[in-house]
């Protein structure tokens, strides 16, 4: 950890306020980052390099309106066989380098019925359903508590701020609960009413890990989804990755301005 702090602070001259993890097919987000350093996660020390397709993996130091941000655009995934310690592994390197507020966003599948897909979701809280967390171990007492509080894991200040700009921008969004499944299979149809009975409104891959470390780490909290698809057996179409990808971009335009918005509400 101190390898790739020292490394990255030796590149950069700003102190990041707000950590930003970019979801499938939402790249394009970090071309509206001024005064850009760019830093590839290969190159930095310790670090966990991603390996899956549409995730290209770089630490993007700059502004945002007037904002100092990092942005992390590709995302560890669990289920490319990395230990949860490295899936997390970026988040507590942003802690350190000293932001307050982490906005995570992610592709989910939509199980509530009403959602659409290219709907875009706040996520006001979350299931964890892979049975593992990635605080099980010894726990630094300096860094946070043993048995960390989840209350208002999603801060309610951050889903208003994101509320308000959505209406702001005339941009439609939802409120809901995500679900974390490691995949990779996207869920079977039992599955997805499974989660939509313990009360889930979208399913994913990813968030709820650097969610909880956030949380550990006393980080402010917002997750955005992008609903790309709904999820199996709601619809009568196979799922598709390219799709997920496809509808990402697609969607791509109005989450660039809702997020921007937020940057300089925040
Ligand atoms: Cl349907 N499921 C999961 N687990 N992740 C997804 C998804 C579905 N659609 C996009 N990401």
């Amino acid at each position: 950890m101190d390898n790739s702090i020292k490394y990255i602070k030796e590149r950069i001259s700003l102190e990041p306020e707000i950590g930003i993890v970019l979801g499938s097919g939402l790249g394009d987000f970090a071309d509206s980052i001024e005064n850009k350093i760019e830093i590839p996660y290969k190159d930095i020390p310790g670090f966990p390099v991603s390996t899956v397709k549409g995730h290209d993996g770089k630490l993007i130091f700059g502004k945002i309106k007037s904002k100092n941000v990092c942005v992390m655009k590709g995302r560890i995934h669990f289920y490319e066989g990395y230990e949860i310690s490295d899936v997390v592994y970026p988040i507590k390197v942003l802690a350190d380098l000293g932001i307050k507020t982490l906005i995570l966003t992610n592709a989910a599948g939509g199980v509530n019925m009403d959602f659409k897909p290219a709907d875009l979701m706040i996520i006001t809280d979350h299931i964890n359903l892979m049975g593992k967390n990635p605080l099980i171990g010894p726990n630094d007492d300096a860094i946070g508590p043993r048995f960390p509080d989840m209350t208002d894991l999603y801060t309610p200040e951050l889903v208003n701020i994101a509320e308000n700009s959505a209406k702001k921008l005339g941009i439609n969004i939802r409120k809901g609960v995500y679900m974390y499944f490691t995949g990779p299979t996207y869920e079977t149809a039992a599955e997805v009413k499974m989660a939509r009975t313990l009360g889930a409104d979208a399913v994913g891959m990813s968030t709820v890990p650097e969610a909880i470390i956030a949380r550990h780490r006393g980080l402010k909290i917002l997750g955005i989804s992008t609903i790309t698809n709904m999820s199996t057996g709601i619809l009568d179409t196979p799922l598709d990755h390219a799709e997920v990808v496809e509808v990402g971009k697609e969607v791509a335009g109005k989450f660039k301005e809702l997020l921007k918005e937020i940057i300089e509400e925040i």
